[in-house]
């Protein structure tokens, strides 16, 4: 098969960790017999370095038109000093919004060679991790009316969401827990906040529809406590917008796999946005001492968004391979030390 793919290496070590995915994905075009074609475009800092701006809009085009797109990371403290409206990290809203990319999927699981990474307890880890934080990506407070008064002293974000928006979140929520663990753990702040109560309101009346499927309201705060004293309460972890960004880094970190976890964003575009859940780490950039394999997982959420699904499998089990042979880049820990292309090499040449 033909599939474009737009790749966004994006800033710090993006580049590496697109780089080595690439080589993973053209042994699955090799071996299946399809033909990738790479689009690469810019968005981030790389952009505002050759644009001016984050998100090109050239960059939307290819988007739009791709099969999927593959995402490094932004960022980094060479932007720092950019007006808010043009961080990198306006590329990434903005390239979410303009795709619609309303359904934000992060897995932590916990693989059990790197257990010791974990921060938690062994006994608090005994029964296992394996969360899906399921973030709504385009509303809530990141995408309200937002104002910096005259005065200089004062400034406002909102809380917004729409009955729809939280509809159809709650769908790729409950229709994700149907093929897992079947319980949903939804998160909000309905003590104090309105579109919180809009929120819990909706999502009750979704879950009427999946009669098979376990479900709780949590407080944020309380999410955030229960993510540490026990994670293997939750299956799906349904959350609006600021509420899964910060959840979603506690609950990867917990498994101390940060390298190693893929995150999907989907909606109305059939293409889809696939990155690492990590971000650009400036502080090792150009060093190829980064991990991949994070990056290698989401090509292969890509590859089933594109119905590839042998294929998907291919790169999770050439990467368990890797694994269990013992290589290792630096933040794995110890084992066979490899660096960030060796460890695409490896990965490739497995599939
Ligand atoms: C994430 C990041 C982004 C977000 C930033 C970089 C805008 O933290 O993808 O979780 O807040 O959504
Ligand atoms: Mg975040």
């Amino acid at each position: 098969m033909d599939k474009k793919i737009v790749v966004l290496a994006g800033d710090g070590i993006g580049p590496e960790i697109t780089s080595a995915t690439v080589v993973t994905l053209n042994a699955v075009a090799q071996k299946f017999g399809h033909n990738f074609e790479y689009d690469y475009r810019y968005m981030g800092g790389s952009a505002i370095d050759k644009f001016g701006v984050p998100l090109p809009e050239e960059t939307v085009q290819a988007c739009l038109a791709s099969d999927g797109v593959l995402l490094g990371a932004v960022g980094g403290p060479k932007w720092d000093a950019q007006p808010a409206e043009n961080r990198p990290e306006k590329g990434l809203l903005g390239i979410r919004a303009a795709l619609g990319l309303y359904a934000n999927l992060r897995p932590a699981v916990i693989y059990s060679e790197l257990a010791d990474a974990s921060p938690l307890k062994p006994s608090v880890l005994a029964k296992g991790v394996n969360v899906m934080v399921v973030r709504e990506l385009i509303g809530g407070i990141y995408f309200g009316p937002r104002k910096e008064l005259d005065d200089g002293k004062t400034a406002y974000d909102t809380e917004i969401y729409s009955e729809e928006e939280v509809r159809r979140i709650a769908k790729v929520a409950f229709d994700l827990a149907m093929t897992r663990n079947k319980k949903v753990t939804s998160v909000d702040k309905a003590n104090v906040l309105l579109s919180s109560r809009l929120w819990r309101r909706i999502v009750i009346e979704v879950s009427k529809d999946y009669p098979e499927v376990e479900l709780n309201h949590m407080y944020v705060d309380n999410a955030a406590m229960q993510l540490v004293k026990d994670p293997s309460q939750f299956d799906v972890l349904l959350c609006p917008n600021m509420f899964g960004d910060i959840l979603s880094d506690e609950a990867s970190q917990i498994t101390g796999s940060i390298g190693l976890l893929p995150s999907s964003s989907l909606g109305t575009c059939k293409a889809g946005l696939f990155e690492p859940i990590h971000g650009s780490a400036p502080d090792i950039a150009g060093q190829d001492i980064a991990n991949p394999i994070a990056t290698v997982l989401a090509g292969a959420m890509m590859l089933d968004n594109m119905d590839l699904h042998e294929e998907a499998r291919a790169v999770e089990k050439a990467v368990e391979k890797v694994i269990a042979l013992g290589y290792r880049t630096p933040d794995m820990g110890e084992g066979k030390r490899v660096g960030c292309a060796e460890m695409g090499r490896l990965i490739a040449e497995n599939i």
